[in-house]
């Protein structure tokens, strides 16, 4: 099987689209209505993958007129938003003109001029602060892969007196399969690959203990932030009649591969009991047998005015 990041994205959107918390999405709306009074309200998303936070915000109506500059690490992932985002917004009825570096989205009520740039979140900031600011700065799925403690503060820089930050899909613990194959193996196989991918991206200085979204009520505060609202946003993925909806069965195949990819070298786990884990884990896949749990949290926040 061919492992494209950017599918995998594509595949995660909708399981997300369920995950989402839908309290705290709505107490973004309304946070969004008083922020800044800038006209037009100014939105940078950080880790912004193929740029389905943005298509997500235009089908529900939260955005009418808006700058978007959508920035990530990987230039994969920004030719491919630059490519899809059009198809994606013209299906909802929304005309878009691609530009150099983004395009512009409109109807005759919405006016929003999105930038797509390759950039490392740490070099904008350096780039940017005390040259732009915004209203809302939004996360989804990608603090888990940085350094917490040292981005919230810089981040800050860029945020306007009284901005909102959005920060979604923080994992709260290891993944899950289910069924259980074997319960030592799988246990060690789920804490080993949360441990390790977070202590890959992200160095040693989250929480010590690998990602968990529930550091984020200490390390929001410690930047200064005022949470306005906190709520869970798991991801769950399973079979109906035999049958995953959409892209799943990708997204699953993707999950255990990226298991496999992290952990083949790890030094307490036998390479020979992994690959068949996995190759079990592929199989359950194909057989519609295999669910999936992430156990996430939501938070909104809000700089000081
Ligand atoms: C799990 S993906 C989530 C992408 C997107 N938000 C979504 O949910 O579809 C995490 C994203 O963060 C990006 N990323 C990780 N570290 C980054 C950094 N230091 N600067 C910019 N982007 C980064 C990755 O390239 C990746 O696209």
């Amino acid at each position: 099987m061919e492992y494209s990041f950017q599918r995998f994205l594509e595949a995660k959107k909708r399981i997300d689209d369920r995950a989402l918390n839908q309290r705290v999405w709505e107490s973004l709306k309304t946070a969004l209505i008083g922020a800044g009074g800038r006209d037009p309200v100014r939105i940078l998303e950080i880790g912004g993958g193929i740029g389905t936070m943005l298509y997500r915000m235009l089908a529900d109506g939260v955005l009418s007129r808006a700058s978007y500059t959508l920035i990530d690490g990987d230039s994969e992932n920004i030719r491919t938003a630059a490519v899809r985002l059009p198809k994606w917004l013209n299906a909802l009825g929304l005309e878009t003109v691609s530009r150099a570096g983004g395009l512009f989205i409109y109807t005759p009520v919405i006016a929003v001029d999105a930038e797509l740039e390759t950039a490392d979140i740490f070099e904008f900031i350096d780039r940017e602060a005390g040259q732009q600011q915004w209203d809302l700065i939004i996360g989804h799925g990608v603090l888990d892969h940085l350094d917490v403690p040292r981005l919230l503060p810089e981040l800050c820089s860029l945020a306007y007196p009284g901005a909102l930050l959005y920060f979604t899909v923080n994992l709260d613990g290891p993944v899950a399969f289910e069924p259980v194959l074997d319960p030592i193996l799988d246990g060690r196989i789920v804490s080993q690959f949360h441990f390790v991918t977070h202590e890959r991206r992200a160095g040693k200085n989250l929480s010590g203990s690998g990602p968990a979204g529930r550091h984020l009520f200490t390390c929001l505060e410690k930047a200064g932030l005022k949470i306005l609202d906190a709520g869970t946003s798991g991801g769950v993925v399973f079979p109906r009649q035999g049958h995953y909806a959409g892209d799943e069965a990708y997204f699953l195949h993707f999950m255990v591969h990226a298991v496999e990819e992290a952990l083949k070298d790890h030094p307490e786990l036998e390479k020979s009991r992994l690959t068949e884990w996995a190759m079990m884990r592929h199989e359950q896949i194909e057989g519609a047998a295999l669910s999936y749990i992430s156990h996430q949290i939501d938070f909104l926040a809000q700089v000081s005015s």
